[in-house]
């Protein structure tokens, strides 16, 4: 029996120490171990957000350099994954297609089952190469390209646009696409962290962590908004209809906009003030703004009936369209950014461990409730 009544959602359930990412949901700020979102979208780049992230703080030059080059080294997936993927069904999706072959990658790692922190470090340096890899082979064997080389002179950002386009990409693209995996990196206890947390507090290895987590990623309401988003404005442009007379009709019928809301944010989302910059240079600058003037007049509607703030996934939607990504990779682009954060929670929750074990509110039948023999039910 429980003592204090359930919170559902576990909305404001503090869960566990931790030192990796600040936030207060009221003042609109988020910190990755103390430095604003806004310092590091501007100045750092995806690796240095990596190491500061699972080391704690910024590397010196060196160590960026050695960083750089310990991630470019574990740009590798056996054949065995990469044969595996191209033997799914046709209508696999992507993040279905991540999932399993992130939970599959255990059985190449040379001690899956070790659950010590450097274990877990060198894993986090695998794993962070080999979703991005994952993606992009995919990718191109669902469109029947040649899968692409890794090229170890390359950012993690500019290395994933080339093994998914087969071409290095231009500096606009690699630097948009860095700025999006730093804003993504990590967000304390969301839902696909705290997947991951709590399969990691049993003692169960990284993989199978980040297997859970992607698992969480994948739903609605967390990262597979981004998708539900563009594919809302994709249905819009096509059927030529108002924007906000659709959503209107959504609200209407008291149904939830993608992109929308916050269960921690009362204010703007921080990263989305990034995001719906980028979202509109991007647009502008290639001469096809469509994709964020729909997306702002949605945003000022919504803001003004409802009083909600776009969240992250909101304005990635139109920055990635913008960039020529497809829908459906949107939400393995978030992994391919939140493995940062997913390993650097797992290598904190195991490095202080203890089991993740709630308790429930019991709300079924009396206690005891008689068991009935099955000829007489
Ligand atoms: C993110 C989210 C799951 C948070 O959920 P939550 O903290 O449980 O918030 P609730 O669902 O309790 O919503 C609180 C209120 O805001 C409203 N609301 C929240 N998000 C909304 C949205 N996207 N569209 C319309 N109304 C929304 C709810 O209807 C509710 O209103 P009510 O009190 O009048 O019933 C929710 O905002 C949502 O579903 N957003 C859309 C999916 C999304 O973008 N997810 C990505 C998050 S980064």
């Amino acid at each position: 029996m429980s003592t204090t009544p359930a919170t559902k959602g576990l909305e404001g359930i503090v869960a566990a120490n931790s030192g990796i990412c600040y936030i207060d949901g009221d003042e609109g700020v988020l910190a990755y171990r103390g430095i604003d979102i806004h310092e590091l979208a501007q100045s750092s780049n995806f690796e240095e957000v990596c190491y500061l992230l699972w080391f704690g703080n910024l590397p010196k030059r060196e160590e960026l350099e050695h960083f750089r080059q310990r991630l470019a080294e574990s740009r590798k997936v056996d054949p065995a994954i990469i044969e595996m993927m191209r033997n799914f069904p046709k209508r696999a999706t992507p993040m279905e297609v991540l999932r399993t072959a992130v939970s599959a990658l255990s059985f190449y790692d040379p001690d899956e089952k070790a659950v010590d922190h450097d274990s877990n470090v060198r894993k986090a340096y695998a794993l962070t190469s080999q979703i991005a890899m994952i993606v992009a082979i995919y990718d191109r064997i669902r469109k029947g390209k040649k899968v692409v080389d890794a090229d170890p002179k390359l950012s993690h950002a500019a290395n994933f646009l080339l093994q998914l386009t087969g071409e290095k990409p231009s500096p606009t693209a690699e630097k948009a696409l860095d700025i999006a995996l730093i804003l993504h990196a990590d967000h304390e206890l969301n839902a696909s962290t705290f997947a991951a947390r709590v399969t990691a507090a049993t003692l169960s290895d990284m993989h199978s962590a980040i297997t859970s987590a992607i698992g969480a990623l994948k739903g609605p309401l967390h990262g597979g908004a981004n998708e539900a988003v563009m594919r809302m404005l994709f249905a819009l442009d096509k059927a030529g209809q108002d924007p906000v007379e659709h959503v209107k009709g959504l609200l209407a019928q008291k149904k939830k906009i993608s992109g929308f809301g916050h269960r921690v944010y009362t204010t703007e989302d921080p990263r989305a003030t990034h995001l719906r910059k980028m979202s509109e240079d991007l647009g502008r600058s290639s001469g096809n703004p469509k994709w964020f003037d729909m997306s702002r007049k949605i945003e000022k509607y919504i803001n003004a009936e409802k009083k909600l703030n776009a969240n992250v996934d909101f304005y990635s939607a139109s920055t990635y369209t913008t960039l020529g990504l497809d829908v459906d990779l949107f939400t393995p682009i978030f992994a391919v950014s939140r493995i940062s954060g997913w390993a650097a929670h797992v290598i904190e929750q195991l490095d202080d461990n203890r089991l993740i074990r709630p308790r429930a509110e019991y709300i079924g039948p009396r206690y005891p409730n008689k068991y009935v023999p099955i000829d007489r039910r």
